[in-house]
This record gives C-alpha cells, structure tokens and sequence, in this order.
C-alpha cells in the first residue's frame, strides 16, 4: 500500500513501525494521514507475524495536533453532520495487538490524544505533551478530557486543559502519563526491543493481557475481576500456557505458537 502521509516498516518481519511523516506541519493530524494511519494499523493487526505494533513521529514532533489549517473554517453543521476530524480517530481503539507510542519532541492536542490511546508511551528526553486546544477556543476532542485524568488524576489534568501549558518528558513520567524516559538517542533501541519483547510472547496472551488491562477502565473493580478471572482461567485452554510452563520447568526458552 503506498501511503502518502506516513511511512510504514517492520523490525524483524515481527514488529510493525507506522512513522508520522508530515514533517513541514510538524505532523499535524489531518483526515488523510488518519485515515492512513487507521489501514495501517489494521493491516498490521490482520497479520499473522506481527506481534506488537510502534506508532511514530520526527525527533522535533510526535504530532503538534489535529491540523489546524483543515479546521479552522469549518462549522458546527459540518463538523457535527460529518462528524469531521473526530471520525477517523476511532480505529487505533479497535486494535487488538499492542500499539506502543514513541514520542520524541511535541506530543500536542490531537498528538497527546494519539499517544494516549496507544497502550503505552515511550517518551525521549526531549518530549513535550500538552492539551492546548484552550488557546485555540476549542477543548480536546479525541479523548483527552477522558484518558488524560484517568492517566494523571484531575489535578493534573485540569491544570493542562484548563492553562493550556506543556509538560516536559520528566514530569509527564513522574506523574505517569508516560511508561519510561530515554534519551532521544536511545528512543528507537529502547522501543524497540520493548516491542520484540512483547512479540516474542503468544499472540494470544498479549491480546487477553491488554484487553483485561483495557476492561479496567471500563468496570466496577469485582467486574473486571471476574473478568479477568474468565480470561486467565480460558488461557489454561491454548497449547501456549502448555509450551510457556513446561519450557520453565525445562529450563529453556519456550517456542510459542499462537495456539
Ligand atoms: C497545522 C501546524 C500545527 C498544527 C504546527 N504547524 N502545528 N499546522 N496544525 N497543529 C505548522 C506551523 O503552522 C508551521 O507552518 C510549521 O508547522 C512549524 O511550526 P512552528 O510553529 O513554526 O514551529 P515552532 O515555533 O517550533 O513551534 C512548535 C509548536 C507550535 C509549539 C508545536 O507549532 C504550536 O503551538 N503548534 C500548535 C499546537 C496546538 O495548538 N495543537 C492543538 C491543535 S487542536 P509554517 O507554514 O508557518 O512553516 C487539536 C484538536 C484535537 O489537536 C482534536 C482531535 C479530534
């Protein structure tokens, strides 16, 4: 598939990369690259060898937002009719593999969004997240008022939304916005052998993992329990709890199947 507002690679035909690449506009988020982004992300969850997925951006940006310039004449009737700018955000939530965000430079509005929707963030030293859509007479619209408190708590989350300011890469960590922090020369290596890490475990316990972790969010605490109870219990059914606990007690490193 030739894309035209991002690049798309794999690391050891395991690993699936979706770099942003809208260098001049420091990767503002327009209809096209979204959507883009959404085939990319399904082809890489349709294919049988990937086993964890990176979403992208320059050393300068991540992404500094939804793009401005496309929105900045549309109307309500538009917007709201069409459901515009908000429409194609929604496939990344349907991705069943894990979808590790590294973020190096601004992570901004719409691009903070993205990140948080991946299931976790790897940030550069040099990274800046922030929710600035304030200063622009709009609020986030693709999630940030709902993820960024249940990220950081409302505290925090208010003092970004409501002063529009950005965090450094430190403090969003200390406040756990995001997983790890390493310097941007270190960005690639380090996510990516998280990402061949998770890709060397079964297809099928990575994606029970997530969802269970997913459903935290979505239910009281004796629910997802039970939840959870349901979903550790039915992996007892795979050939790859079989190799995983056999392989430790052999003292080797187990060969999983996806079965
Ligand atoms: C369109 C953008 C852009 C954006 C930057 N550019 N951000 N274009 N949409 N979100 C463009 C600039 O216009 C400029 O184009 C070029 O990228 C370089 O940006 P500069 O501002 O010159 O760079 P710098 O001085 O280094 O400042 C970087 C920055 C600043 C701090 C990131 O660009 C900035 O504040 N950007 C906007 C951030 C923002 O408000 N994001 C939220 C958007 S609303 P030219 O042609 O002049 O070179 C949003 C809603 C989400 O995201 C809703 C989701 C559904």
């Amino acid at each position: 598939m030739a894309y035209e507002n991002i690049i798309v690679s794999t690391e050891a035909e395991k690993v699936g990369i979706i770099t942003l690449n809208r260098p001049k506009q420091l990767n503002a988020l327009n209809e096209e690259l979204m959507v883009e982004l959404g085939q990319a992300l399904r082809a890489f969850d349709a294919d049988e060898k990937i086993g964890c997925i990176i979403i992208t951006g320059s050393e300068k940006a991540f992404a500094a937002g939804a793009d401005i310039a496309a929105m900045a004449e549309y109307t309500f009737n538009e917007v709201y009719k069409n459901e515009y700018i908000t429409r194609s955000w929604e496939t990344i939530r349907s991705i069943r593999k894990p979808v590790i965000a590294a973020v190096s430079g601004f992570a901004l509005g719409g691009g903070c969004e993205l990140a948080m929707m991946c299931d976790f963030i790897i940030a550069a030293d040099n990274a800046k997240f922030g929710q600035p859509e304030i200063k622009l007479g709009v609020i986030p619209g693709a999630g940030g008022t709902q993820r960024l408190p249940r990220a950081v708590g409302k505290a925090k989350a208010m003092d970004l939304v409501l002063t529009g300011r950005f965090i450094d890469a430190a403090e969003a960590e200390r406040v756990g916005l995001v997983s790890r922090v390493v310097p941007l020369d270190k960005l690639k290596d380090e996510v990516l052998a998280a990402a061949l890490t998770i890709a060397g475990y079964s297809q099928i316990t990575v994606i029970a993992a997530k969802e269970s972790v997913n459903q935290s969010f979505e239910t009281s605490l004796a629910e997802g329990v039970h939840f959870e109870r349901r979903i550790f219990h039915a992996l007892f059914a795979t050939e790859d709890q079989k190799e995983g606990m056999k392989a430790f007690l052999e003292k080797r490193a187990p060969e999983f199947k996806n079965r």
